[in-house]
């Protein structure tokens, strides 16, 4: 496995390489979550490239920057296991030269939901994994359902930018008690950490009811508040159930809805979802 700073190294390392390139981005801290893309690329493509960076322009000026978790070391032992070819840890200079003034944005499917919580949030998001599949040129690109807008962001951004990289979308990896693995989970005390099996939760309420029969999805709406309201440590940012593409709030339910939520346990923000299946409708 080669660790690579500079962008220059990383052309040299790639250029070789023949067959499928998979890269997973990721902003380091790695838990089963990342593995599995990890695992999948591995399983899927010749070669597979990770990029480590917390990406500074994602984040809002009140938001976790500066606490976000890192532990580089222990997500090198990890990759090198996985069988990894080649990890981009970047600086933030290598990354954002000075003079830098070129953004990606992309419009409609980044109004709503995280988009209008953290502005600007999808512009960095966009940006960086534009600049990520220009260094690595990868085949296919791997990323989590967790963040499921950030999948149809990135889908609709490589359509419209015309990179020939295949989106390659995995199921969210959950806790034994359904909490959805994430790097922000480290920032839970253990009466938080039993707090945020709320959201799974929630989100199991309203599926159950769409099994059930349920197509009214304001009624999904308020089962998933009022299933939130219950924690006392849990405080609703959004609740939606949308589109999975457009990301428009909908008002009958259809099978591929996407139920999604972000919630603030104590100072922690969390964000979850599901997509209704057929599964989910006969029961
Ligand atoms: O999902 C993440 O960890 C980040 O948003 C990503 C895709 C690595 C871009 O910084």
């Amino acid at each position: 496995m080669q660790t690579i700073t500079l962008l220059s190294d990383l052309r040299q390392a790639r250029k070789p390489l023949p067959g499928k390139f998979g890269l997973v981005p990721t902003m380091g801290y790695l838990h089963q979550g990342h593995l599995s893309l990890v695992e999948r690329a591995r399983a899927e493509c010749e070669h597979v490239g990770v990029s480590v960076f917390v990406n500074p322009t994602q984040f809002g000026p009140s938001e976790d920057l500066e606490r976000y978790p890192r532990d580089l070391e222990a997500d090198l032992r990890q990759l090198e296991r996985l069988g990894v070819d080649l990890v981009w840890t970047p600086t933030v200079e290598e990354m954002y030269p000075a003079g830098f003034q070129t953004w990606v944005t992309v419009e409609n499917v980044t109004a709503p939901l995280e988009g209008k919580q953290r502005p600007g949030h999808f512009r960095g998001v966009a940006t960086v994994v534009a600049k990520l599949f220009n260094a690595f040129t990868p085949e296919r690109a791997y990323f989590g359902q967790k963040d499921a807008q950030q999948v149809v962001v990135i889908r609709r951004m490589a359509q419209d930018l015309n990179f020939p990289v295949e989106v390659v979308v995995c199921p969210t990896v959950r806790e034994p008690d359904g909490l959805a693995l994430s790097s922000r989970n480290a920032y839970l005390s253990p009466q938080e950490r039993q707090a945020a099996t709320v959201l799974h939760r929630a989100l199991t309420s309203a599926e159950e009811a769409y099994a059930a029969g349920e197509r009214d999805a304001e009624l999904l709406r308020a089962l998933m508040s009022s299933t939130l309201a219950s924690e006392p440590l849990a405080r609703e940012e959004y609740v939606s159930v949308a589109d999975p593409e457009t990301l428009d709030e909908l008002n009958r339910v259809t099978s591929g809805a996407l139920l999604s939520m972000a919630v603030r346990i104590g100072k922690t923000r969390l964000i979850d979802n599901v997509v209704l299946t057929r599964k989910a409708e006969t029961g």
